[in-house]
């Protein structure tokens, strides 16, 4: 099953992800909707669902068994597992299974899949109930992500995640080539806030400098609320740019200015 146009005579375009899953129509129609499936349709993207379930060989199509040792709630069967995901062509690697115990899934985690190139797609397996068999963590996938501390009950949403957020960094996904290096976590800070029309809503003003037409004053007010924004609401990002020498040295002065004590030789080194 393929989203969008991606796909032409079973040479991708675009950047391919293949994704296994016991819930293929969730995948494929969140895959055709928005961003996801204008990037498809541009041949950008090229999304293929596989449904595990074609690796079963009974007439239940069964993929779950009780769990070895007891326990409760079940567990998908490596054997269909293998069998679904062996049977694809030029599949896609690596092939990451979506598990809570997997690499935290982060924007630089994103900007790396994205950054493959076309030519160079991944896969996502998406376990459910209690879980996958051991074996398949072991011998079929290559890695294993995670979208955050907590237990959803499929890797469908976590594979959904992974998708969203890579697509959006391709070139030509989103419309303003822009809108992603803003973002926040690409630089490492939170970003700043937007307002739209209008200017004065229930008594509450949008800031006058951003009214101003002054874009170099607009470009250091952001930079200051999402200096200011980050410090407050993450300070372990601030820290992690603090440790790696990448703040500039008026972003030093801009937080030290605010009450934020940042060490000496936290700023980058200018060249020249
Ligand atoms: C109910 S969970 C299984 C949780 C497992 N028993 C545990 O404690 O780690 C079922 C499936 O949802 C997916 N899942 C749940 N939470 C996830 C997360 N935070 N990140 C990625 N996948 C997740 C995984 O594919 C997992 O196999």
């Amino acid at each position: 099953m393929s989203v969008g146009g991606g796909v032409n005579g079973g040479v991708s375009a675009g950047v391919r992800i293949d994704v296994f899953t016991i819930f293929p129509d969730v995948v494929t129609g969140y895959c055709a909707a928005s961003i996801l499936g204008r990037a498809a349709q541009a041949g950008v993207l090229d999304v293929r669902v596989h449904d595990l379930r074609s690796g079963a060989d009974d007439s239940r199509r069964s993929v779950d068994d009780s769990p070895f040792g007891g326990g409760a709630g079940m567990v998908l069967m490596a054997e269909p597992l293998f069998r679904c995901v062996e049977a694809v062509q030029d599949l896609p690697r690596p092939l990451y299974l979506l598990t809570p115990g997997g690499r935290r899934f982060d924007q630089g985690v994103a900007a790396e899949l994205a950054g493959r190139g076309p030519g160079n797609g991944f896969s996502l397996l998406c376990g459910r109930y209690e879980g996958v068999d051991q074996r398949v963590e072991d011998h079929l996938v290559d890695g294993e992500l995670s979208v955050g501390d907590y237990v959803l009950a499929g890797g469908e949403l976590a594979a959904l995640v992974v998708i969203e957020a890579v697509a959006r960094l391709l070139p030509g996904v989103l419309g303003n080539e822009d809108s992603a290096i803003d973002d926040s976590f690409s630089e490492g800070l939170l970003e700043y806030p937007q307002y739209t029309r209008p200017a004065e809503y229930r008594g509450w003003a949008v800031p006058e400098v951003l009214r101003s037409g002054d874009h170099s004053a607009v470009a250091r007010w952001r930079r200051t609320e999402a200096l200011l924004r980050t410090a407050e609401r993450r300070p372990d990002l601030l820290e992690r740019l603090v440790s790696a020498s990448a703040l500039s040295a008026s972003d030093v002065q801009t937080l030290a200015e605010h009450g934020y004590d940042v060490p000496s030789g936290a700023e980058r080194s200018e060249p020249g």
